[in-house]
């Protein structure tokens, strides 16, 4: 399916165009034959686009090849060129999509297989979008819809949690999970440790940001009013952070107001404040040196994260403290992490909260090419 013959699509009206948030389509005159392989692979973007990303940065493009068939690009213009240069967590988000068409594949009586490029990195020095993988719908026997509507209510909660832990049947049921793919995930309510890592990761980010070139990409991405963030449908919206769009403009396109000692110290604390609440950390372990390796991780986060939803359990990830050398070195040596179990590539607080603000996507149709 190319884009002219899915604009036609959408001018003649027809089903998938009902799946186009906004779009009301009278009946449509598309024959059959050609509406078929758009509308299903539009059915699985309606789920598939509310995978996460870091910043909320949505690299994906689907051009439909047929209704079995697929090619998967990703857009060079949404990524992380330096806070992200290996292309392993743009890639685990990628794996991630490809995890809810999997999961929203199955009630159709579909599997879902993805051929992938060879290539470990990402193009980043070019403006087209670069293919990633073919995805391939084979008939199987139905599986279940609940897994599906999970993914529509997962959410990053970086909200005060509730000062409650996961049950340990929780923990043991998400490390078996973890281990089916060759990952240890492990857990500490400790609340020394917790304290460490909330206050690693404050002062972790704030040196992060005060490094220009991460402040000025992270600030492509920041968006501080409702219609900005209405209007974009992506990146970071500071009402996920609980923060007012002022301060948070401020900071990131005048950091220059921020640099004395005593507003630094308010600040952190400020930050540090937005996570009361919280009782537990967790951190994963495993392989992580190939493509493979990250779109295996990318699949089991998603599997894991829809479990915790499933529960009304929440994560918040801490990308800077596994990034930040000095702070990934201070973290490993605090824990004592055993080196054969294999990096650290993930590390979060995880609890219960108020059901967060849902952060933006693009529609089916932005995705679509
Ligand atoms: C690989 C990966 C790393 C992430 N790292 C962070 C992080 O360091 N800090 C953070 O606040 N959110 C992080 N997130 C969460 C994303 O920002 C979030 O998924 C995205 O903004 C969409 O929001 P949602 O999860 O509420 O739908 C990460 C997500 C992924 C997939």
């Amino acid at each position: 399916m190319n884009r002219r013959i899915f604009l036609r699509h959408l001018l003649l009206g027809g089903a998938t165009a009902a799946l186009l948030p906004g779009r009301v389509f009278a009946g449509s005159r598309q024959p059959a034959a050609e509406a078929a392989p758009t509308q299903r692979w539009a059915q699985l973007l309606d789920y598939a686009r509310w995978a996460p990303s870091p910043h909320n940065v949505q690299p994906w493009k689907l051009q439909v090849l047929s209704a079995t068939e697929a090619a998967l690009y990703y857009d060079p213009t949404r990524l992380l060129v330096h806070t992200d240069p290996t292309s392993a967590f743009t890639i685990i988000g990628l794996g991630m999509f490809i995890e809810c068409l999997r999961i929203a594949a199955g009630p159709l009586g579909f599997a879902l297989h993805a051929d992938h490029a060879p290539e470990p990195r990402l193009n980043y020095s070019t403006t087209v979008p670069q293919f990633f993988a073919t995805l391939r719908l084979t008939p199987q026997a139905p599986t279940g819809v609940a897994d599906r509507e999970l993914i529509k209510q997962r959410r990053t909660s970086r909200l005060h949690y509730d000062g409650r832990s996961l049950a340990p049947a929780l923990q043991a049921q998400l490390a078996a999970t973890a281990a089916q793919y060759g990952h240890r995930l492990e857990f500490s309510a400790e609340s020394e440790t917790v304290d460490f890592v909330l206050d690693l990761n404050r002062a972790t980010l704030f040196t992060d940001l005060d490094e220009p070139a991460t402040r000025q990409e992270l600030a492509r991405w920041i968006r501080t009013t409702p219609a900005e963030a209405a209007t974009r449908k992506d990146g970071l919206w500071n009402q996920c952070f609980g923060f007012p769009g002022r301060l948070m403009h401020n900071f990131f396109f005048h950091s220059e107001r921020f640099q004395s000692a005593w507003k630094r110290k308010i600040l952190g604390r400020v930050y540090r404040s937005s996570t009361n609440g919280t009782a537990q950390v967790a951190w994963l372990t495993g392989r992580f040196d190939t493509r493979t390796d990250w779109l295996q991780a990318g699949a089991m986060l998603q599997r894991l994260w829809l479990e915790l939803t499933r529960h009304g359990a929440y994560l918040h990830p801490f990308g800077s403290v596994v990034t930040n050398a000095q702070a990934h070195a201070a973290f490993v040596q605090h824990t004592n992490l055993d080196p054969a179990d294999g990096p650290l590539w993930l590390l979060v607080r995880t609890g219960y909260s108020a059901e967060p603000p849902r952060s933006f996507r693009l529609d089916v149709h932005d995705i679509l090419q």
